[in-house]
């Protein structure tokens, strides 16, 4: 009997503790959501076949690097040989150009860690 109610407490901490991080993620990914206006110019995240000046990143967590056809990619990017994950696109966020010499997005880079893995966050939502 102790047994099964120790089973059941730590079952309940457990459900807590998944609770409590999926508020949390929920929470980075609204804070996502509203850093992507500076995306927004530039991507949509809809239909992944409407483009803008760049492709378009629905479904991107798990898509592999510059492999939409209705988009035209840099060479740079359409060669390389990667899939996008959480670390790969924080060093795409950080400096696209360290990551990817020669593709053409026409962005600098955030510096900021936190807003990264806010924007990271929301991209998994998408
Ligand atoms: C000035 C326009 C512009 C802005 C702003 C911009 N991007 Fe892009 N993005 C592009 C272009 C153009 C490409 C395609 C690059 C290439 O082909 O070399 C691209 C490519 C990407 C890709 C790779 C897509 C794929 O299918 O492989 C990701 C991921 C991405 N951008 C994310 C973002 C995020 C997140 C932001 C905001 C922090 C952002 N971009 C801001 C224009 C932009």
């Amino acid at each position: 009997m102790r047994t099964v109610l120790s089973v059941g407490s730590a079952l309940l901490v457990l459900l807590a503790g998944n609770k409590a991080m999926a508020n949390e993620q929920a929470k980075l990914a609204a804070k996502g959501k509203a850093l992507f206006v500076v995306c927004q110019a530039c991507h949509t995240t809809t239909d992944r076949a409407s483009i803008k000046i760049g492709p378009s990143l629905q479904g991107i967590v798990g898509r592999d690097a510059g492999s939409l056809t209705t988009f035209s990619y840099s060479t740079a990017l359409s060669e390389a040989a990667f899939s996008w994950d959480e670390a790969s696109l924080d060093k795409w966020l950080q400096s696209p150009a360290t990551l990817v010499p020669g593709n053409i997005m026409s962005f600098a880079g955030l510096s900021d860690e936190g807003q990264r893995k806010a924007i990271i966050a929301y991209l998994k939502t998408l």
